[in-house]
């Protein structure tokens, strides 16, 4: 698809339009002749690809680190370009977008509770607030204060410790309490002392230079299949989006393996989730635009619990896989959200979509990598031979990925497996 800038729609401004919802983003403006422009740091935009680049009709040059002078370029550059609605695609931006939008008088979330969508332990009391069921939790800032926390605050053997602020499961351990609790007594390592700090290292976020909050969660462990579920929210309606199930790696780091849709839940409990994912976006003030939620439900029981929430589109190429499944797109659904319109999150087709991630067995230096044509299924590469393979701790780790369309999710889920197992990945 060639995606032009469309010189006559109204215009939307993205808070910093790189990354992975970004092309769909794009896509979805351009299916609604929406001008598109994007707010970000000149030296990103400097680095953007040409495909990114071209698409847009012109960029707010500004610093997005410095909450003051980025919103009062952007609302100059609001009042010049006649925007109609301001859009965020990272999760980091997404209080910025909020207080843009009230700040020019365009729909928005709501800036008082906007910094819960990004930061953690904001989003653990606004979920405890309006009575949203998710993990307990405390906050940390080193070793001895998890430990205390851990005997006082009773979350249970198995926990998990995260930053406050960041994504991408980047810097999230799950740990045996048993193992480290008492480990000065026992010899025994201290699982707990180097999962905070690994959740503590991200005191900037990249490539903007965004500072960050090191403080780190220690959570009680739910156990469960994950799904994630979105949310788009117009003038404060909830219009849910099919449910989406999630794989993960096990043990200590929890790496998504990969995404199927439909979710194989019975329907009843697809809505429940649904029904949680919209309590949870409205929770941390999305108002106007999209939420990406994600929960467990622990087995022999009916309830998700909330994992977290973002006000933004979801990663992973979920967009894509939602819109093979269902007809779907959340972008375009998104953007009227922005644009003050009533979201088209009406199903028009009955399929099934999958997407299966190549994950490396450790970290190295990628020598070869090869993932065979298969008929009902396309891949991409993230990684060329040559390139650092980081150990697979976070999702920065992804080689590549397939996405495979069958009738059924275990289908569409069988097929991406097996052209994952056909792939040879070489790493040394
Ligand atoms: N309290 C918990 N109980 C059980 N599993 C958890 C818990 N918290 C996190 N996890 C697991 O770790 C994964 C990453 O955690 P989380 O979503 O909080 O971090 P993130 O960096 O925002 O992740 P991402 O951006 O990859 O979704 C979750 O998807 C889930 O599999
Ligand atoms: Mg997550």
């Amino acid at each position: 698809m060639t995606i032009g800038a469309s010189p006559h729609g109204p215009g939307i401004l993205v808070i910093e339009p790189m990354g992975n919802a970004g092309r769909f983003l794009l896509e979805a403006a351009d299916r609604l002749g929406l001008r598109v422009y994007a707010a970000t740091h000149q030296d990103v935009h400097d680095g953007y690809p040409d495909r990114l680049r071209s698409a847009l009709a012109g960029v707010c040059a500004t610093d997005l680190t410095d909450t003051p002078r980025a919103l009062a370029d952007m609302e100059t550059f609001c009042r010049q370009h006649a925007i109609a609605g301001v859009a965020a695609c990272f999760e980091l931006f997404t209080p910025l977008a909020a207080l843009l939008a009230d700040r020019v008088g365009l729909p928005g979330n709501d800036p008082r509770l906007a910094r819960a969508a990004r930061n953690k332990v904001l989003m653990g009391e606004a979920f405890a607030a309006a009575g949203i069921p998710a993990p307990r939790w405390t906050v940390v800032r080193d070793a001895a204060e998890a430990h205390r926390a851990v005997r006082s605050a009773g979350l249970g053997r198995t926990l998990v410790v995260k930053p406050a602020e960041q994504g991408g499961s980047w810097g999230v351990s799950v740990v045996d309490a048993g193992g480290g609790v008492h480990a000065a007594e026992d010899g025994v390592p201290d699982q707990l002392a180097s999962a905070v700090a690994a959740a503590r290292q991200y005191a900037y976020a990249q490539p903007h230079g965004l500072k960050l909050d090191t403080r780190a969660l220690v959570q009680e462990y739910i156990p469960g299949e994950e799904y994630s579920c979105d949310t788009v929210i117009a003038d404060g309606v909830a219009y849910p989006l099919p449910v989406v199930r999630k794989d993960t790696t096990e043990g200590r780091y929890r790496i998504e393996t990969g995404h199927s849709c439909p979710s194989g839940l019975p329907p009843s409990l697809a809505r429940k989730v649904q029904h949680t994912a919209a309590r949870a976006a409205l929770a941390v003030g999305v108002r106007h635009g999209i939420a990406h939620t994600e929960v467990k439900i622990p087995p022999g029981t009916e309830t998700p619990y909330v994992i977290e929430t973002g006000a933004r589109l979801p990663g992973d190429n979920l967009c894509e896989v939602v819109e093979a499944a269902t007809g779907v797109s959340e972008a375009v659904a998104y953007l009227q959200a922005v644009l003050g319109r009533v979201p088209d999150t009406v199903p028009s087709v009955t399929g099934a979509a999958a997407i299966r991630f190549l994950l490396p067995a450790r970290g190295g230096v990628l020598r070869q990598v090869s993932i065979p044509e298969t008929p009902g299924t396309h891949s991409e590469l993230h990684l060329r031979p040559g390139d650092s393979v980081p150990e697979p701790a976070d999702s920065a780790c992804r080689i590549g990925h397939v996405v495979a369309r069958a009738e059924t999710a275990d289908r569409a889920r069988g097929l991406a497996d097996r052209v994952a197992a056909r792939s040879r990945v070489e790493v040394s």
